[in-house]
């Protein structure tokens, strides 16, 4: 979702800018626009479409001369993607132009305020509002009218701001969309993520709510909302450069697929290893055994992706620890007036760390004095920050829209709390986790041998490329994994898709069934095994043709499906993180054989942080 960039220094600012905005791509836009201040004048270009037509018209920046600006991938909300909607936006005599990500909320009232003193609008959009209110408020001293505006304005946003009155700063500020600023080797810049600037600095300070920062070449200085100034520390980040490039693979997804070992892997032994002596170890947790024990019910809290690995959440958390768990998409959480009751604890899961619902349910749990845990991928992020306690996902820096490697390695995560939880109350016995451990740790290998089967999949794939709808069902945990399965191969190859409870079909999706139609049929549950051979038999007799995905062993599905694909043994709570490696490639070569846009699909944005 928008992303914003903001160049001050010694060198040319478009081709950073430019830069910058390639690696903010991935958030997901439709047009995008750079400003540079030359001295004289701000001058600015946008365009609809990929930032290549910006590169074109600006010659790759050369067109645009001047050592300080701002830039913008935009992703449409108010105002359908045009170049007039593209950002920046100025104010009427030019000397103010803004770049924004997030939403304003009370636009409406406020232009028309502003129109009826004389304000003129050229777009449809809600940041335009933010470029005349500075106007209107600028007596000289930018901070005093940048305050003023956050005092008139609603909603989210991270703006980038540039003063003609000021060529030698920018301004920046941010509420509820994410801001990150950092030093250059001869300027400062500033991003809405940290892949943007990874080139420049692993240094950064994140802007806080309600903060403004001021850029000089040499400078860097941070307010509140009363306009005094703050000390910020900077956070190191650790992923390096390599990790958020494409490294001679085909796409993000491919890569970020086959950087699942690895993710997996960190995520149970990161630097402060999470099995220590044979426990689970959990410090980032601040709890004692004794609050474990007395939890009575757990909240998981989640979006897409980090939604369905909330569903497996639940499974295993009930399953291994007997505690009751509520599992919510967190934009029906927030309004729903859930009853809070003593004792309990929510668990906010989410790559970006900036989902706009996520981040609004945690501030709504943390408001009735419920324990939030965050799980989470980018460190520093909004939920990272806010919530009490945050379990990192070490997945590294994901680019492509689509998940795979985080949702891998948010599993593991909420294995390994289910595993302490269970022990910790009593649940299981040290044999048990023995036992459990020693299949987490086989994982990563199995996924790996999973992931070098590819061949047979994109084969499979291939014949499936005109399909129409494509269902997904299984039970229990494989429930959870068909919504996964189902997610990824609709959302990059855009063929429609849903996931069912196997048992729910006759309820009347069978009816949908038709001679060819593709289900995708996940039974990893031996409990469950039989009631899902019956489902497939009752697919099948209606015309359907069956992807059977299983545990090694069970070769007799042969005689019910169509084709078969086999995971390795593992523990029944674990298979998720198996079944979900071929429903992955299955997407990623559906998508692929229809020449889609796989790591930026349309309409889509990598990080969420509008509701
Ligand atoms: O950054 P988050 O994990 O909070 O994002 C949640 C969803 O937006 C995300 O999982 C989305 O569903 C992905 N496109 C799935 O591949």
């Amino acid at each position: 979702m928008c992303g914003i960039v903001g160049y001050i220094g010694e060198s040319q600012a478009a081709p950073i800018l430019l830069e910058g905005l390639a690696k903010l791509e991935y958030r997901g836009y439709d047009s995008a626009g750079i400003a540079v201040y030359d001295g004289t004048k701000i001058n600015m270009m946008k365009s609809v479409g990929r930032l290549k037509v910006l590169n074109e018209l600006t010659h790759d920046g050369e067109t645009l001369p001047g050592c300080l600006g701002i830039g913008h991938t935009r992703w449409a909300t108010h105002g359908s993607p045009t170049d007039v909607n593209a950002h920046p936006h100025f104010n009427m005599d030019e000397s103010i132009t803004v770049v924004h990500n997030g939403i304003i909320e009370n636009y409406i009232k406020l232009r028309r305020r502003l129109e009826s003193r004389g304000y003129e609008f050229v777009s449809e959009t809600d940041t335009e509002v933010v470029a005349h209110l500075l106007d209107y408020y600028y007596k000289g001293n930018p901070i005093e009218a940048i305050t003023k505006v956050m005092h008139r304005v609603e909603g989210s946003y991270a703006l980038g701001i540039l003063f003609k009155q000021h060529p030698d700063e920018i301004f920046a500020v941010r509420k509820d969309s994410p801001l990150i600023v950092g030093h250059t080797s001869d300027g400062n810049i500033l991003a809405s993520d940290v892949p943007a600037v990874l080139k420049y600095t692993r240094t950064v300070y994140f802007i806080e709510n309600e903060e403004i920062v001021r850029l000089s070449k040499t400078n860097m200085k941070f307010y509140n909302v009363d306009e005094e100034e703050l000390t910020k520390e900077p956070t190191t980040i650790e992923w390096d450069v390599a990790a958020a490039e494409k490294g001679g693979y085909e796409h993000y997804m491919l890569k970020e697929m086959y950087e699942q070992p690895k993710a997996v892997r960190d995520t149970i032994s990161p630097a402060n290893p999470r099995i220590k002596d044979n426990k689970i170890e959990i410090e980032e947790l601040n709890m004692t055994d004794e609050e474990i024990r007395a939890i009575k019910k757990l909240y998981i809290i989640a979006c897409g992706s980090a939604y369905h690995a909330g569903v497996t959440g639940k499974y295993v958390l009930e399953g291994l620890a007997r505690i009751p768990v509520e599992v919510d998409l967190a934009s029906e959480f927030r309004y729903r007036d859930p009853i809070y009751e003593e004792n309990t604890m929510a668990i906010v899961i989410s790559q970006s760390g900036e989902t706009a619902d996520s981040l609004a349910a945690l501030r709504d749990a943390k408001a009735h004095n419920v324990k939030v845990l965050g799980i989470v991928n980018v460190v520093g992020s909004s939920i990272a920050r806010e919530a009490e306690s945050v379990m990192y996902t070490w997945a590294g820096p994901e680019i492509a829209v689509a998940t795979t490697k985080a949702y891998s390695a948010q599993l593991i995560a909420l294995y390994l709390l289910a595993m302490k939880f269970a022990y910790v109350r009593g649940q299981i016995d040290d044999a048990q986790l023995q036992e459990l451990i020693k299949d987490l740790q086989r994982l990563p290998d199995q996924i790996e041998l999973l992931l070098n089967n590819k061949e047979k999949i994109q084969r499979f794939a291939n014949r499936y490329l005109a399909s129409k709808d494509v269902f997904f069902i299984g039970r229990g945990i494989d429930y959870a994994i068909s919504l996964e399965g189902s997610l990824k191969l609709k959302e990059i190859s855009y063929i429609h898709s849903e996931a069912y409870a196997a048992g729910e079909l006759k309820h009347g999706t069978i009816s949908l069934i038709e001679e060819g139609t593709l289900v995708a049929a996940v039974l990893t549950q031996d409990t469950l095994y039989k009631k899902m051979i019956s489902n497939i038999v009752e697919v099948r007799t209606r015309g359907a043709f069956v992807l059977a995905v299983t545990n090694e062993g069970n070769t007799e599905v042969e005689k019910t499906a169509d084709y078969v694909i086999y995971i390795p043994q593992t523990n029944s709570y674990f298979t998720n993180s198996l079944a979900i490696i071929p429903l992955q490639l299955f997407g990623y070569y559906v998508s692929l054989g229809k020449g889609c846009d796989i790591d930026k699909p349309r309409n889509l944005a990598k990080s969420v942080t509008v509701e």
